[in-house]
């Protein structure tokens, strides 16, 4: 991780307007769990590739990563990103609207510049620029949401499939496409990420709720806030008996309420209806998914999967 810290500082250095690249620097040095260079990087190693020329399509992926956070803060209003202040806070709405878009362009181009035969670098933009319409398309669904009082579990699933586990499952895909392997590998390794992937956000949605924002680095209540139709508001409707039916709905109607009042309000029903096992369960179900695609992926040796199997535990258990 060191090489994309050093090359996300050589992207950067120097470069003008100072208000356009320092945003963008503020945001790629702050780190964060650097999952999807990882899952890059793990996937090169699972298939025999080569980890240098990984190194491109691994930075690219948090490059885009790392611009739909940016205007993801200023569609959510969230006031802090691993534990500082977000680019539309620290700068302005301009500042971050600018500065994301010359990320998502710089994020395309590094993936470009892989040093790899021309047919694999096409087939890597091609997916790199599929990822990204399919992101927009689930923070599209994400907003529409907002101010829907009918969204299914079935629609949530496909929104969060969009917006977050095609990113996941596709750094494994570029690092499936580079080493060469099978058609069948990429499928199978790709649907181990997609699985990955929902897992990994219903844990973001119940961290929004239950995490330390001290650890978890964002503000805590922003989904309740926002009147997000998360796993864990849509299990509680199922479960709701009339009165806490129509608080929920009476708090999910506007934005315009006390924050930490509604917080509380609606915490105080989600423990009551224990929507938080619900989603834990739920997690499991996405990991044992995830744990049949990876044992159909066909390596030489099967020791190489443990890192994978960890890796679900891994986030699955995580508190940030
Ligand atoms: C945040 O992703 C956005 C989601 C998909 C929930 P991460 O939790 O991977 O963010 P960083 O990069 O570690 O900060
Ligand atoms: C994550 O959605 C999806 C993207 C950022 C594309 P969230 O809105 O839940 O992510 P956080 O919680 O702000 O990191
Ligand atoms: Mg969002
Ligand atoms: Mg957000
Ligand atoms: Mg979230």
């Amino acid at each position: 991780m060191e090489k994309i810290d050093e090359f996300f500082k050589q992207l950067t250095l120097g470069r003008k307007p100072i208000n356009l690249y320092e945003p963008i620097y503020y945001t790629l040095s702050q780190g964060g769990k650097r999952l999807r260079p990882r899952l890059v990087m793990m996937a090169t190693k699972l298939f025999d590739g080569n980890a240098e020329t990984a190194l491109y399509p691994a930075a690219a992926f948090e490059m885009l990563h790392n611009f739909t956070l940016i205007h993801d803060d200023i569609m959510d209003d969230a006031p802090i990103r691993r534990g500082q202040p977000t680019v539309y806070r620290k700068w302005n709405g301009n500042i971050a609207i600018l500065s994301g878009d010359a990320l998502a362009t710089l994020a395309l181009q590094t993936m470009l510049n892989t040093p790899a035969r021309p047919e694999i670098t096409l087939q890597l933009s091609k997916l790199i620029g599929q990822t990204s319409a399919e992101i927009c398309e689930g923070q599209q669904l994400d907003l529409d949401f907002e101010t829907r009082g009918d969204v299914t579990l079935d629609e949530y699933v496909t929104m969060i499939r969009y917006k977050t586990a095609v990113m996941l499952a596709g750094c494994l895909k570029a690092g499936a496409i580079l080493s060469e392997t099978s058609p069948e590998n990429q499928e199978h390794i790709y649907q181990y990420g997609i699985n990955l992937g929902l897992a990994f956000q219903l844990k973001d949605d119940l961290l929004d709720v239950y995490g330390d924002g001290t650890v978890f680095g964002k503000k805590i209540g922003g989904d309740i806030r926002e009147n997000k139709k998360t796993y864990l508001y849509l299990r509680a409707l199922q479960n709701a008996d009339a009165e806490s039916l129509s608080v929920l709905q009476h708090y999910f109607s506007s934005i315009n309420f006390d924050e930490d009042e509604k917080y509380q309000a609606v915490r105080a029903i989600y423990d009551r209806l224990d929507v938080r096992s619900q989603t834990e369960k739920q997690i499991a179900e996405f990991v044992r998914s995830a744990m049949q695609e990876l044992e159909a992926v066909h390596v030489q040796n099967d020791d190489k999967k443990q890192i994978f199997k960890d890796l679900l535990i891994e986030l699955s258990q995580r508190n940030k």
